[in-house]
């Protein structure tokens, strides 16, 4: 390491994965519906004073949390914790994404790093199942980095409703644990009468105004790889090192004056043949394909919930970058 990177240490929280989408939705039961019954995502837990409901097939205790808009009322979970400040969470989009760390040492490390580098931390959290730290990104893209912290998420996040489980943690107690509490084997979940049979939600692109700024703090902040970059530098894809398939997170340039926004989420399916029959179902429900992919990168449909929010269903096959490069502008987005 040279002199200089000594002295100016990256924040660098180094997540393993993308591990989950935290989503404001319009109506919690028609989304919980559309994420069970559409996406094929089992319910794992409900927090009814939110009322916010958690989806998981096992990958992790959660691929997807729904908040139902708090209209502006401030929602308090234990000890008097503020877990939705009061003017978060106005309109349906994402509230965050969740970024798997290796253990709570990593993450108790890098928030200092945080700290001393005078970044602004928005929430430090105890979900019970992981201790959390919740940064802002140059767009106003909430992130939250966590640690899991029991070896069976299960027997937190097990189907029933419960009372409030965040409050506060204090990275500075110390006495953290050091290894890795995710899982990385898994019984996979099928929701049988669900039109889409997925594993888990594994990638998302954002439209971003800060660009230059959002590559600084996807590289240096949250200290992910730069694995593809196109040609004209409109594009930049992210991973951590146990990503899905390869990219975590893709920016994709925009005009200034546009609004940042997520283009879509994108969850893996079971298998190809899978598509197939998810096209079937949902035609004979009248549910709208936006769009089909069938190409050397992958097999997918994209199809929106119903807050508007773009859901792609892939089935992957090569990861090869070149491809992307060579595809239309408008296209790429679609591509990653
Ligand atoms: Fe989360």
């Amino acid at each position: 390491m040279s002199i200089q990177a000594e002295a100016q240490p990256a924040v660098a929280f180094k997540p393993r994965r993308l591990g989950h989408a935290n989503l404001f939705v319009g109506e919690l039961e028609r989304s919980m519906h559309f994420y069970n019954k559409i996406a094929g995502f089992e319910p794992v837990f409900r927090e009814p004073h939110i009322p916010a409901g958690f989806l998981s097939n096992g990958n992790t205790h959660h691929d997807l949390g729904l908040i139902q808009i708090p209209k502006g009322k401030t929602v308090v979970g234990r000890d008097g914790h503020v877990q939705i400040p009061h003017g978060r969470g106005l309109e349906a989009g994402l509230n965050h994404f969740g970024w798997e760390m290796e253990c709570e040492r990593d993450l108790a490390l890098a928030y200092k790093r945080a700290a001393a580098a005078g970044l602004e931390v928005h929430r430090k959290v105890d979900h019970q199942l992981s201790h959390s730290i919740y940064m802002f990104d140059p767009d106003g893209n909430l992130h939250e980095f966590y640690a899991d912290m029991l070896d069976n998420w299960r027997t937190v996040f097990n189907s029933q409703e419960g009372p409030a489980i965040t409050g506060n943690w204090d990275p500075d107690a110390g006495n953290w644990l050091s290894e890795g509490r995710y899982h990385i084997k898994f019984e996979l979940r099928r929701v049988e009468d669900a039109r889409v049979h997925t594993i888990r939600f594994t990638s998302a692109v954002l439209l971003t105004k800060n660009f230059d700024k959002m590559v600084q703090f996807y590289g240096e902040t949250a200290g992910l790889k730069v694995v593809y970059r196109s040609k004209d530098g409109t594009y930049v894809s992210f991973a951590g090192p146990h990503a899905n398939h390869g990219v975590d997170i893709t920016l994709v340039k925009q005009d200034r004056a546009a609004k940042p926004t997520v283009h879509h989420y994108t969850y893996e399916v079971v298998s190809e043949k899978e598509i197939d029959a998810a096209e079937r179902a949902l035609a004979k429900d009248g549910i709208a394909i936006e769009k089909k992919i069938d190409g050397p990168l992958k097999r997918s449909i994209f199809v929106r919930d119903p807050d508007g929010m773009l859901c792609e269903f892939v089935a992957p096959r090569k990861l090869d970058f070149a491809v992307i490069e060579k595809a239309d502008a408008t296209e790429r987005a679609y591509l990653l």
